[in-house]
This record gives structure tokens, sequence and C-alpha cells, in this order.
């Protein structure tokens, strides 16, 4: 299907941006932070519409884009709830021509599916701008831009900076920032991941990519391994099945003998560790609560700056300046 509409009008993948895109990005997040979203309210004449479309469960960011726009002094829409609206319905709308009324009524979409290629439909579909909010296991590029800005107001610069990653090798936020830092190479990168990992070709492409920049990449298959760094990036890991089996047998290879992939407070503690903790949320079973307490917890503040971020992606969106990045030209 062709597109019908300009290049660089939708945020669908991290490699949208530009190198410059991505320090507007940051600065507009960083003025807005400096103003607590104070500096970026729409004139009344100029108030816009955005329809949230979630067809997966969220609270950050369903509610996280719904707040950017009301502090933007804009507004926003549910525009899926299959109890109310005749998508899906016997006697209603495809999921096409959903998207067709939604884009007629609404200034830009924010999507979330299941189906990795659901947001392509979408912005194929909808002459107005679209974001995607997460699209199966594929991308997540507004919270990889979270990570990042957290990053920067937490640590000044991302060239000096060793971060670990532990997630599961499919995890698409994770994939998303490994793309946002080609333009921002980190000293170090370290991926946690189960010893059966198998990284997705892109994924490998893209640390090869961050090595290829400079970045001394390694891979570790311990929590405790990424200690002393300077941000640790956690969520859970989806075990494999023969590492599961093994930790239920307790017949533990070396790698498994304590809850590789689990943060706690002692393990924090025992090493010393002043390691900067951030988390996309939910968490699951990887970061203990014990760690809550401890200085290295930043992960509600990572909430709070989420705010700005969802808020400079929306005034730039809205205002119609296009992205630059790769993908966001010649996209099929
Ligand atoms: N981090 C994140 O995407 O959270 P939600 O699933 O609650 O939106």
């Amino acid at each position: 299907m062709a597109p019908n509409h300009p290049f660089g009008k939708d945020l669908l993948s991290a490699a949208d941006l530009s190198a410059p895109d991505l320090i507007d990005i940051m600065a507009r997040s960083r003025r807005l932070a400096q103003t607590d979203g104070q500096g970026g309210g729409a004139a009344s004449n100029s108030r816009k519409i955005v329809a949230n479309l979630f067809f997966q469960r969220s609270t950050r960011t369903k509610l996280g884009f719904e707040v950017a726009a009301l502090r933007l002094g804009h507004r926003s829409i549910d525009a899926y709830d299959p109890e109310r609206n005749r998508v899906g319905s016997s006697n209603g709308d495809n999921f096409p021509d959903h998207i067709r009324t939604i884009a007629q009524l609404a200034d830009l979409l924010v999507i979330r599916h299941s189906e990795e290629l659901k947001c392509h439909e979408v912005a194929r579909l909808a002459p107005v701008p679209v974001i995607n909010g997460g699209n199966g296991s594929d991308e997540h590029p507004t919270q990889a831009l979270i990570d990042l800005f957290c990053m920067l107001e937490m640590k000044g610069s991302m060239d000096k900076l060793s971060l670990a990653i532990s997630c599961d090798s499919r995890a698409r936020y994770a994939y998303s920032l490994l793309l946002l830092l080609k333009h921002m190479p980190p000293k170090r990168v370290t991926y946690c991941v189960d010893p059966e990992t198998h990284f997705s070709e892109k994924t490998q492409l893209a640390l090869d990519g961050l090595a290829a920049l400079g970045t001394k990449v390694s891979i570790v298959h311990d929590i405790e391994e990424c200690l002393d760094h300077d941000v640790l990036n956690i969520q859970t890991q989806d075990l494999t099945s023969k590492v599961k089996s093994t930790l239920e047998s307790g017949d533990l290879p070396s790698y498994v003998e304590k809850d590789p992939f689990v943060l706690t407070a002692d393990k924090i503690l025992k090493s010393r560790s002043d390691t900067i903790i951030l988390n996309p949320l939910p968490r699951q079973g990887e970061l203990d609560a014990s760690c809550d307490a401890l200085p290295n917890a930043r992960y509600f503040e990572q909430v709070k700056l989420s705010s700005y971020v969802r808020m400079a992606v929306l005034e730039r969106m809205l205002a119609g300046i296009p992205w630059t990045g790769s993908a966001a030209f010649g996209r099929a």
C-alpha cells in the first residue's frame, strides 16, 4: 500500500529520528522539565485532539500521552473502546474504516497493538501523524526517548557513560534504545541476558553498529556484573525453558546459582554500587521491592521525566515538524 502522507510525519521507529531530531527532542524535554511542563501551553485557538488507540493494556504510555496533551493545552480522546465503539462488531466498522474515521476527528493518533505491522497500517491510512506506543516485540520509541532523557538528566552526557541493559532479548524498548544510542554512543554497553539467548539479526546489527562507533559492547549473564556501571536499565527476562527447568530442579550450573537476573537491595549494598537503576515498568520479578528505598532507585523519577518527553514529542509533531531519520524516508 502506498503512503498517503508526506514522509516523516510518523514516529513508528526510533530510526525515524536523525541525530538533529534527537537533539531537538532532548532540548525540548529539558526546557519543559525546567518549567515543570509549564512552558508548552497551546493558545486556545490552536488546541488539538490526540486520539489514543490502545489495543493492549497500558498505564504509563496511555496516561502519559493523555497528561502530556492536557499539559500542552490540548485534549485527548480514548478512540478504542470495544464496549462502546463499533469497531470490530458485527454491524460496525472494520479496522481500516475505524482508523480512517478517527483520523478525520483527531489531529494525532497514538497506537499500541500486539501486531508489529498495525502501526504501519495506521500510518498509511491516517493523513495525521501517528505515534507507535509499542508494537508487539518490535519497538517502543517513546520509552527509549524517555530512558535516554533520564540518563542525560541524571548523568549529564552519554560519551563517558557505562550502560547495562538487563532484559529479554526481544524487549521492544531496548531495541529502540539501541537505535537511538547510535546518535549518542556511550562508552560502554553491557547486555545482561540468559546464556542461551540468540539476539535477533536487527539487535545484533544495532550492537555491532555501536561497537563500530567505539562503544565497548559486552554480554554478561548475571545482574551483579552490571553493578559497576553508571546506569542499569532493567526489565524482566523471559528465561529459556532450559534455564527455568534448571532453576526448578535445583541442579544448578554456575550461571543460575542465585537468580541471576533479579536485582535486590542486598546485591546493590554488597557491591557498594552507586549504579542508577531505571526500569520502564511495570516490574515483574526482576526488581525486588527492597531496592525501592535505596538512592539507586530512580524508576519513579523516570515516570516523572517521561511526561516532559511525551510533551516534547507531541509539541514537535503537532507543529508538523517532520522526522528526518533513516526510517522516516522510503517507508513503503
Ligand atoms: N513502560 C510502559 O510502556 O508502560 P505501560 O505498558 O504501562 O504503558
